[in-house]
C-alpha cells in the first residue's frame, strides 16, 4: 500500500536524517529503487514529474505499475508515490488516480495566486489522505517542462503560504539547482534554519544530485527531511549503459541493455542514503 509522506518526514525531521525522493522513469528504474531500499530497510519517496508521467502512459499506468511492483517483490517499506512539480491540472489527475502525494509547484506566480493555486490543491488532496509539497522563490537549472532562472525564497512569504494554506511541506528555493552545477552550489543555510524555526513542517531540497556531502548535512540540520535526487542516479545508469554497449557491440537484447545500469544506481542510492543518514552507518 502507497502511503503519504507526513508520518516518514515527521520522523526524519524528529531524528535529524532525510527520506530520499528518487525520480522515476520507467518500470526498471522502479524496481531497482524499490529493491535497493528494501533491501537498506528505509522509506522512500518515489518522485514522477509530468515528463516522466507521459512518458509512462499516463497517471494510471505509474499507479499500477508502482503497485504490482510492491505486491510481486514483497516490498514491506514505506513507499510513497509523489508527483514531482505538478501542474494544477496534473495534482488533480494525479490524486484521482491513486498517488498519495503531490507537489504543486506555483513558484512562478506571486504570492497571492501561488496561495490561491496551493489551497486548493491542499483542499482536494487533503480529504483524500494525500500529501501536499509545495514551492516557494525558484529553483533554478532545468528538468523536463520546469527551467528557470533560480529566485531564492523569503522566510516571511514561506511562513505565509504555509499559514494560509496548511500545506505538509515545503520547498524553498535558497541556491540548489535541478541538474549538473556549475561550481560549488550556494546554499543560504540562514534562511534555511530561519525558516525551518518559522514553521512547523519539514523543509524539501530540491537539486540533490551534486551537493557535496558538508553540505547535506548542513541543509539537515537546517530542517531538511527529504532530499530530492534525479540526475544523479540518470549519469551513474547512463555511463554504465554507454560502458556496456561500447564493450560488446553484437547485443541487442534491451534487456541486457537496460540492465546493465542496474548496479550502478543500486550502488549511487547505498551512496546517497548513508550521506542522508536515512541508513545509519554501522
Ligand atoms: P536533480 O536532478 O538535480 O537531482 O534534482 C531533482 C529534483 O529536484 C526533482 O524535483
Amino acid at each position: 500500500m502507497l502511503v503519504n509522506f507526513k508520518e516518514m518526514m515527521h520522523e526524519a525531521k524528529q531524528k535529524k536524517y532525510a527520506v530520499p525522493q528518487f525520480n522515476i522513469n520507467n518500470l526498471e528504474w522502479t524496481k531497482y529503487i524499490l529493491e535497493e531500499c528494501q533491501k537498506l530497510n528505509i522509506p522512500v519517496i518515489l518522485g514522477v514529474s509530468e515528463g516522466a508521467v507521459r512518458y509512462m502512459g499516463g497517471y494510471h499506468i505509474v499507479v499500477a505499475l508502482v503497485e504490482s511492483l510492491i505486491k510481486d517483490l514483497r516490498i514491506t517499506i514505506p513507499v510513497c508515490l509523489h508527483l514531482d512539480h505538478g501542474t494544477f491540472e496534473g495534482c488533480f489527475k494525479a490524486v484521482d488516480a491513486g498517488f498519495s502525494s503531490v507537489m504543486i509547484d506555483a513558484s512562478r506566480e506571486e504570492l497571492n495566486k501561488n496561495i490561491e493555486i496551493t489551497k486548493k490543491v491542499v483542499e482536494y488532496a487533503h480529504p483524500k489522505g494525500v500529501s501536499v509539497e509545495a514551492e516557494i522563490g525558484h529553483i533554478g537549472g532545468v528538468e523536463d517542462d520546469i527551467s528557470g532562472k533560480l529566485f531564492y525564497a523569503r522566510v516571511d512569504e514561506c511562513k505565509t503560504l504555509y499559514n494560509e494554506t496548511n500545506i505538509d511541506s515545503i520547498a524553498p528555493a535558497l541556491g540548489s539547482v535541478h541538474g549538473p552545477y556549475k561550481g560549488e552550489p550556494k546554499l543560504d543555510f540562514k534562511t534555511m534554519r530561519e525558516i525551518d524555526e518559522a514553521l512547523e513542517i519539514p523543509l524539501v531540497l530540491h537539486g540533490g544530485s551534486g551537493i557535496p556531502d558538508y553540505q547535506i548535512k548542513e541543509a539537515i540540520s537546517c530542517g531538511i527531511a527529504k532530499i530530492n535526487v534525479n540526475t544523479d542516479l540518470q549519469i551513474v545508469w547512463s555511463k554504465a549503459v554507454r560502458e556496456f554497449l561500447n564493450s560488446d557491440s553484437k547485443v541487442y537484447d534491451p534487456r541486457k541493455i537496460i540492465g546493465s545500469g542496474e548496479n550502478a544506481i543500486k550502488t549511487k542510492i547505498e551512496e546517497l542514503v548513508y550521506i542522508f543518514g536515512t541508513k545509519s552507518m554501522k
